[in-house]
Parts: structure tokens; C-alpha cells; sequence
């Protein structure tokens, strides 16, 4: 990446080989991540779903959505390299979320060396008037990997059960509405790497322990 990203990123990570998908680009870690922390905040072009849909492979192959309207989408070689939430790959069983919109975050605590992860159906939507559907066999090789990734998978309930939380927002009002009863989770301050000390630092180390003590499987060891 030779121009400045549009996107942070925490400096725990970086964009280099993958070890999921020889050959090819991941996120990695490059140093230990806490459990709830910002890994990136996404950033770059913004341009609405019609828009997305003319603009051919890269549209594609690349674009995040962040609503039902609006997606991030490069639209060449040079707004794709400075966008690295392009470069996360999927996992069936991923170790990162969407906090919001535009955060990402550790789901538990990741090693050096991990690659940065999340499950697509956190973010895929199958847009209309484009006729590419998203489908690509899925080479996580994890034990609960579902071999297939589509553009449909926002809807898989267990996926809800498990992971309802760490899904794009536009997504997860669309499946509150097919849960009756359930409540939209509490949104709790996390950690980030910009701010290490000071008194914001304080209270947001004092919400990670409450995330964690909410989520017990996600501390570390
Ligand atoms: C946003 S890109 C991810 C970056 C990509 N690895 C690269 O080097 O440009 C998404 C594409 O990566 C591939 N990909 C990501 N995760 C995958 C997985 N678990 N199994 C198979 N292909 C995957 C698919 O081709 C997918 O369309
Ligand atoms: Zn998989």
C-alpha cells in the first residue's frame, strides 16, 4: 500500500500473505489483540447501491455494504489498495465483527501471526437490481465451515444465535423483525489502540471487562 489507507487501522495488524487462501491477500495480526478491541475503522468512497451495481467486477468482487442504500466500493486498482477492509477474508468461524457500521472488532483475544476474520453474512446482502450473486466455495477449513458462502446467509438462524450481534446493523434490524422479542443488544464502549492512557482509556478498559464478563468464552486464557 504506497498511499495512506482511508480506513485505520489498529497497528496490531496489517495486509500480507494469507493463511487461509494460498496466493492471496489477508488481514493479519502482526501483535497480540485484546478480546473487544478496534481492529479497523472502515473508510473510502461511499457510493449508493445503483451506483454499486454499474460498476462491473470490482463492484463484484469488492463493496461492503453499510446499508440497504449505500456501500463502500472501489471502483479501481489504486482506491482498492487503500481500503483494506477489503482484504479481510471469511471464516465460518471468525474471530472479528462489526460493532457498528464502520468498526471492526476482535470477537476474542487473536494471536500474532492470526489472520483477522469475519463471517460474510455479517455484511452480504443480496442487492437489488444486481444480478451477480455472491457465491464462492469457502476454503476456511474450519470445523463448522458450511463450504458455501452466499449472499443469502444473513438469514441462517443459528448464524443469528451465535453471532447476531457482531452483524452490519441494516442487517441486524432485518432479522430482529423475523425474531419476535428480541431486543437490540446494549452498545458498550471497547477499547481502542489510539487511546492507551488518560481517563477515556480508563473508562473504556473498565467496558471491556463488562463485555467480557457478559461474554466469558471470549476472554483470554
Ligand atoms: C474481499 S476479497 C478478500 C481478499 C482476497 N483474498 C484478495 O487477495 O484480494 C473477497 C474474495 O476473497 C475470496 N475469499 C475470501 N474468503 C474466502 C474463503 N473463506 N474461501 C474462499 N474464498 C474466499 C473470495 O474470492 C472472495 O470473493
Ligand atoms: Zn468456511
Amino acid at each position: 500500500m504506497n498511499r495512506k489507507p482511508f480506513s485505520w487501522m489498529c497497528p496490531a495488524i496489517g495486509v500480507g500473505t494469507s493463511s487461509i487462501l494460498a496466493g492471496q491477500r489477508g488481514v493479519m495480526a502482526v501483535a497480540p489483540i485484546k478480546a473487544g478491541e478496534v481492529i479497523m475503522v472502515m473508510g473510502g468512497p461511499v457510493v449508493d447501491i445503483p451506483t454499486h451495481n454499474q460498476i462491473g467486477s470490482f463492484g463484484e468482487e469488492y463493496g461492503i455494504d453499510i446499508s440497504e442504500h449505500f456501500s463502500f466500493c472501489p471502483c479501481n486498482e489504486e482506491e482498492l489498495e487503500r481500503m483494506p477492509q477489503f482484504f479481510i477474508n471469511h471464516s465460518c468461524e471468525p474471530n472479528a465483527g462489526f460493532l457498528d457500521q464502520l468498526q471492526i472488532v476482535a470477537l476474542r483475544a487473536i494471536a500474532a501471526g492470526e489472520e483477522i476474520t469475519y463471517d460474510y453474512a455479517f455484511v452480504l446482502f443480496s442487492n437489488p437490481g444486481n444480478e451477480h450473486r455472491f457465491q464462492v466455495e469457502c476454503r476456511c477449513g474450519t470445523a463448522h465451515c458450511r463450504k458455501q458462502i452466499t449472499c443469502d446467509d444473513w438469514q441462517i438462524p443459528e448464524l443469528h444465535q451465535k453471532f447476531g450481534r457482531w452483524f452490519q446493523p441494516f442487517l441486524r434490524r432485518r432479522f430482529y423483525d423475523l425474531h419476535p422479542g428480541w431486543a437490540e443488544a446494549a452498545v458498550l464502549e471497547v477499547p481502542c489502540a489510539v487511546e492507551s492512557s488518560g481517563p477515556l482509556a480508563k473508562g473504556r478498559e473498565v467496558a471491556r471487562r463488562a463485555y467480557l464478563a457478559q461474554h466469558p468464552q471470549f476472554a483470554a486464557e
